[in-house]
């Protein structure tokens, strides 16, 4: 869609990332690690002092005792710590439920371990999880269960029952759980990110994997972390070992010092909602129906007062005809279930938002 918005000139509100400036003070601090001359391999599970600061961040927020020695991981990026996990503990023939609209990454990080992904659909039109349905996917062969809250792309948001149901699932079995954190600081009307890290007993079979990139707006950054016990983190970095081996050090480096600021990150969901907010408002112009999003940097909706074509075929149509560029939520599902919905990105700038909006109104 990206492409194709290029090619038609069209506001783009398809792909997920800010269009706005990041922090000059991240920027200013990663200048100064490398004018320092932090530009060498750091070490293989990451910068120590940044492993520090995430140690002391998840207690502040979580109340969880991390240790930073056998405890986090540095990753390049959140979608490498998936699929590092995903590597880590899968065999040939092992089962991995994905809750589906799902992020794209999972099923074909499952699929090329040889293992299989059993989907599960959340609950349209709230995006809600069925846990009766979880519990009917469940086999001898099921190895872990992914999570994703705040969600993508439908901005849907777990709340403590399902935290409850989650453990009941697990209880008594050998399920890993992998948790996608990504947009932990991207929650939005008070409501508490429900993080694995708060939950010692479901921690103990976890990797809990977040990114950088979303939380500093810098999703070029590609710089991220898994959280998992010693025994898992163990052989998670056997993966990682052979692959990326080090992380960008002077990225590293600044964050270290970055991470201490809390309002930094305690600001976010702020910022963001009032974006969420300003854009719900302007396409209230529209004829298009807004969904509910609790968080992410995404909102979706419904456009059936506009066209009953697929949301594949109507994506394309409004990015050629209208000039605004969204994704099918459609391409979100294997089986390409079509409940008629598109995902706006809301994290860009008033103006982008606004230009977008007039071009919908007229549509
Ligand atoms: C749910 C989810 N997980 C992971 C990622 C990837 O994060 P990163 O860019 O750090 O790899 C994204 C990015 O869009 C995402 O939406």
């Amino acid at each position: 869609m990206s492409a194709l918005a290029t090619e038609h000139n069209a506001v783009n509100l398809g792909q997920g990332f800010p269009d706005f400036p990041m922090s000059d003070e991240l920027t200013r601090l990663v200048n100064q690690a490398m004018k320092n001359n932090f530009n060498q391999y750091s070490p293989m599970p990451g910068w120590m002092p940044l492993r520090e600061s995430i140690s002391e961040k998840a207690a502040f927020l979580y109340q969880v005792k991390i240790n930073p020695d056998t405890e986090i991981t540095i990753t390049p990026g959140g979608t490498y710590a998936l699929y590092s996990t995903l590597t880590t503990i899968l065999h040939s023939g092992d089962e991995v439920i994905v809750f589906e609209p799902a992020y794209d990454s999972y099923v074909p990080n499952i699929e090329i371990n040889g293992a299989k992904a059993i989907t599960v659909n959340l609950v349209y039109p709230d995006y809600h999880i069925d846990w009766v349905a979880v519990k009917n996917a469940i086999t001898a062969k099921t190895k872990a269960i992914i999570i994703n809250s705040p969600h993508n792309p439908t901005g849907s948001v777990i709340s403590e029952k399902d935290i409850q149901e989650l453990r009941k699932v697990v209880e008594g079995t050998n399920i890993f759980i992998i948790s996608d954190e990504v947009y932990e600081h991207l929650i939005f009307d008070n409501l508490p990110h429900q993080s694995i890290l708060r939950y010692p007993d479901l921690l103990e079979r976890s990797f809990v994997c977040f990114s950088f990139g979303k939380t500093y707006n810098c999703t070029g950054w590609k710089i991220g972390y898994c959280v998992a016990p010693p025994a898992l983190t163990k052989e998670f970095r056997k993966v990682h070992q052979f692959n990326c081996f080090s992380c960008h050090t002077p990225s590293q480096v600044a964050l270290a010092t970055f991470l201490k600021n809390k309002d930094a990150y305690l600001s976010l969901s702020l910022m963001m909602q009032e974006k969420r907010d300003y854009f719900k408002q302007l396409m209230e112009q529209t004829r298009f129906t807004m969904l509910e999003s609790h968080g992410s940097y995404f909102i979706c909706a419904k456009y059936n007062r506009i066209s009953d074509e697929g949301d594949k075929d109507f994506a394309i149509r409004l990015t050629k005809e209208a000039g605004v560029a969204t994704i099918p939520v459609s391409v979100f599902y294997q089986g390409g279930k079509d409940d008629k919905v598109l995902r706006f990105c809301f994290c860009k700038k008033k103006e982008t938002l606004e230009a977008a909006v007039e071009k919908l109104i007229r549509y």
